[in-house]
């Protein structure tokens, strides 16, 4: 069975750590290149991460660099979620690659042509990097097989009452990637919020023993203790969920919609805006979410790294 060739567009990111490192375990995807964005924390920070993660996983593909800061507003970071550092405070051995020499835009587009159309982009950040590729390649859109992104909602947000953080954080690059044309899959709070991990089924993961055990645990523990407390405590990984549909497309049933990006600064800044009566449909939307099969998904990550 071929290899779907991906590169993974990321602001690691606790949720985007854990996603990395199932991407690497899946047999079905082949990491071209990892490239980074702002968002969760500072483009230094989600660089450096990016590339210790590389570096931890063995994960031999470049590493490169993007957008400092989104298209047209200023950073706002999600340090009080995934800490000063970005990954939770947890600290990884430093790399002693170098990030790749050109921009993240510029490798999509290398990378594009040489997959000759069977190049795959999962976003899970900001979508800065890719709004700036289709504005320098416009032709990249029809060189991506896919691009399946972590962020929106159909209903709330998760940032503002109307916003998911990562199209909050640039709302205008949003827009550029949502009326691009891609062929899109849009992995959204409507469904990531469906896959909450239990304090049972966290234990069960943290008992599934490899070599990264202790950073799964600390990262799975970091993220729950923004949880503790809630009426129903636990953990929401949402970027593994993006990832883990590339990897079995079960996971989740999708609905052709028509989305548009509220850019206006105003209280609803960000919001994903479903337009029934839209005929021109831009995106599949994830609706429903196989929580079980996400799980066997998720859980098989662990067994990969013995
Ligand atoms: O809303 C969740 C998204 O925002 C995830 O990508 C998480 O990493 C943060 O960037
Ligand atoms: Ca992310």
């Amino acid at each position: 069975m071929s290899q779907i060739p991906i590169i993974i567009d990321t602001d690691p990111g606790i949720d985007d750590f854990l996603a990395i490192m199932l991407a690497k375990s899946s047999s079905k995807l082949d990491i071209k290149a990892i490239t980074t964005v702002c968002g969760n924390q500072t483009l230094e920070k989600t660089s450096k991460n990016a590339l210790d993660i590389a570096n931890l996983l063995d994960i031999e593909a470049p590493v490169s660099q993007g957008a400092q800061i989104p298209l047209d507003r200023k950073l706002n970071t999600a340090a009080d979620v995934h800490g000063e550092n970005g990954i939770g405070n947890i600290c990884l051995e430093d790399s002693s690659m170098n990030f790749d020499t050109r921009y993240a835009w510029d490798v999509i587009y290398d990378e594009a042509k040489k997959q000759k159309g069977n190049l795959e982009i999962i976003a899970i950040g900001p979508l800065t990097n890719i709004a700036i590729a289709v504005l320098k390649y416009p032709e990249l859109v029809k060189m991506i097989k896919r691009l399946t992104i972590m962020g929106g909602s159909t209903a709330s947000g998760n940032k503002t009452e109307h916003a998911e953080f990562n199209i909050w954080v640039d709302p205008l690059a949003a827009d550029i990637v949502f009326k691009a044309g891609f062929n899109m899959v849009m992995v959204g709070l409507d469904v990531t919020r469906k896959t909450l991990l239990s304090e049972e089924d966290i234990r069960d993961i943290k008992d599934i023993k490899s070599k990264h055990s202790d950073i799964i645990g600390s990262l799975l523990d970091e993220m729950f203790k923004r949880y503790k407390g809630l009426e129903n405590p636990g953990v929401i990984i949402h970027d593994a969920l993006a990832v883990a549909y590339v990897i079995d497309e079960n996971c989740l049933d999708l609905k052709n919609c028509n989305i548009s990006i509220e850019t206006r600064d105003d209280v609803s800044v960000g919001k994903t805006i479903v337009n029934q009566g839209n005929k021109e449909k831009n995106v599949l939307v994830g609706v429903r979410v196989d929580f079980d099969l996400f799980k066997r998904v998720f859980e098989s990550m662990p067994l990969y790294y013995k």
